[in-house]
């Protein structure tokens, strides 16, 4: 690079997901949800040639998502993923001067938004119980946008709709952006409170529960004015066609095999909740298809043991207090998950958990 060259605005990160897994390896790192039938990717070959020629429209696939949610069309922006949701809502509402206020340990995103826009990034601790009273003290005139992600990643805690209504209330000239990517698995949905509040942007995914992730579709749902807002923060054509044709058929066939995955990764949960606490491995009560054990010191060798055995899971080497967790993502399968949970049993009932 010349001398120059301006310095850039932000730090580079490294790409997470680099390789894909040899046969035989589950990637339970991610947090990937369903996976769907694979006669939804023979499909592609009977669409129409247009899918690929013409610019792709997002139209028809908001306006099935908008009748799913009981919305108007234009209430629903569907963009390249969740993250560009996110990204166009940070871009827009965020600047120098301007504060972003998180709830942590929380979505590693939310760091580089702040970076990127060049807005301080306020974060208040959310250990186990949603921290109102934290995020309510931290409101200032400078508070552009509060991230709520509910569940959480990396805890999978939640936020109930009280709590949301508190603080979209006591915050009218900020941005309340509810991370509602994994609220299949939840027990509650707060897209119709949310909507309620003009000033909350929720923001939701195909790449969970629904198994779509490789398709990169996302949307936000909002108040009109708001959708507007995100429209016009990024390019017309965000997602690919194929893409799109994909997603249209997925949500057409309606939610059938999403509510089968979610009851078996709601079982897998519960059992692995409840093995960690014989495991003497704190663990918070997730509503997400992953779970955040602390599993002590030990955390990097079993995270290396696992891998060993082809199951690979989430270590945070170089995030300030995570270094003793793990996230796992439960498999919705019941052949892997007894995998997973007899390689923990040999690694955790042979550790004797955290001391
Ligand atoms: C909390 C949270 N928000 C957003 C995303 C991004 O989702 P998408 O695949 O739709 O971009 C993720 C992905 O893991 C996530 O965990």
């Amino acid at each position: 690079m010349s001398g120059r060259t301006p310095p850039p605005r932000f730090t580079a990160a490294p790409y997470l997901a680099s390789k894909s897994p040899s046969a035989g390896v589950v990637r339970l790192d991610t947090n990937e949800g369903s996976t769907p039938d694979p006669a939804l990717l023979r499909r592609l070959a009977e669409a129409d040639v247009q899918v690929i020629r013409a610019y792709p429209s997002t139209r028809r696939l908001e306006q099935l998502l908008a009748e799913r949610l009981g919305v108007a069309p234009d209430q629903v922006v569907v963009t390249n993923g969740a993250d560009v949701a996110l990204d166009r809502a940070c871009r827009a509402w965020l600047a120098p001067g301007r504060e972003l206020l998180v709830a942590e340990p929380t979505f590693e995103m939310f760091y580089r938004f702040a970076e990127m826009t060049g807005a301080t990034l306020v974060g208040v601790p959310w250990v186990d119980r949603f921290p109102l009273d934290g995020l309510l003290s931290r409101v200032t005139p400078s508070t552009g946008v509060i991230a709520i992600v509910s569940p959480n990643n990396p805890t999978g805690l939640v936020c109930s709709g009280s709590e949301l209504r508190r603080i979209a209330e006591a915050a009218p000239h900020s941005v309340v952006l509810l991370d509602h990517v994994y609220v299949e698995y939840a027990d509650e949905d707060l897209t119709a409170l949310a909507l309620k509040l003009p000033n909350v942007i929720v923001v939701r995914t195909l790449s969970k529960a629904w198994g779509l992730a490789g398709c990169r579709v996302g949307y936000a749902v909002a108040d009109p004015a708001a959708t507007a807002v995100i429209r016009s923060a990024g390019d017309p054509f965000p997602v690919a066609g194929p893409s799109l044709f994909l997603a249209e058929a997925r949500v057409s066939a309606g939610a059938g095999a999403l509510v089968h995955h979610v009851g078996q990764v709601r079982r897998e949960r519960d059992d692995l909740l409840q093995r960690f606490g014989a495991w003497a491995c704190p663990c918070p009560p997730s509503q997400g298809n992953f779970v955040f054990p602390l599993v002590g010191p030990e955390a990097a060798g079993i995270r290396s043991a696992l891998a060993a055995e082809g199951l690979l899971v989430r270590h945070f080497a170089d995030r300030p207090g995570l270094a003793e967790h793990l996230r796992i993502t439960l498999p919705g399968n019941q052949a892997t998950y007894d995998r997973l949970a007899q390689a923990l049993e040999r690694l955790l009932g042979r550790i004797g958990g955290t001391p």
